[in-house]
């Protein structure tokens, strides 16, 4: 499984290495597989390989996605297409669910495993720059609130990252309303 763990990551890699990776995805998602690994230290029962094949998977299509479809969906299907035949059906029908449902939009998390990559996924916003990169690329306060609302509501899916990440929430919530105040637009 180390094997094709390595391969998903190449997938991954050369794929966003032909676009102009506008939203940091080769940043993204190494930050969400670090993420992966530290709250697996509180869930060890976690099927580790799991949620990486689904890590490197889950927005894979994010620039290949047409206004109005969702990249959860393409990058599920791309991801049963590159999986299958490398490993079992199972291993990839997980590792499917956990990409479909990392948004926690219309199809929710049920596994431990995609419950961990959702997690991973909006903790990596908020120990990235996420916000403040959306702000100066002219997105509204509003706008950048609900994602870090969303964000908050997913980190809190597992009670001991909620309390790791609760202070840098508080200071990202404060820093939105110091940004209002600026009223720059
Ligand atoms: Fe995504
Ligand atoms: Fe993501």
């Amino acid at each position: 499984v180390k094997k094709i763990i390595t391969e998903t990551k190449e997938y991954f890699i050369s794929n966003i290495q032909k676009t102009d990776d506008k939203y940091g995805l080769l940043e993204h998602v190494p930050e969400v597989v670090k993420w992966v690994t530290k709250i697996r230290e509180y869930y060890p029962k976690v099927n580790l390989d799991v949620v990486l094949l689904g890590a490197w998977l889950h927005d894979i299509s994010h620039y290949l996605v047409k206004d109005g479809e969702d990249h959860a969906v393409k990058s599920e299907e791309m991801a049963r297409v590159f999986l299958s035949g490398k490993t079992d059906k199972d291993i990839v029908d997980m590792v499917c669910h956990c990409v479909r449902s990392h948004r926690c939009k219309d199809i929710m998390p049920e596994t431990l495993e995609a419950k961990v990559l959702a997690c991973a996924d909006s903790a990596s916003h908020m120990s990235g720059i996420i916000y403040m990169d959306m702000l100066s690329h002219g997105h509204r306060v509003v706008t950048v609130d609900e994602k870090l609302e969303r964000d908050y509501r997913d980190i809190s899916i597992f009670p001991e990252v909620k309390a790791l990440l609760t202070p840098i929430y508080k200071l990202w919530k404060n820093m939105l309303v110091e940004y209002q105040k600026l009223d720059l637009s």
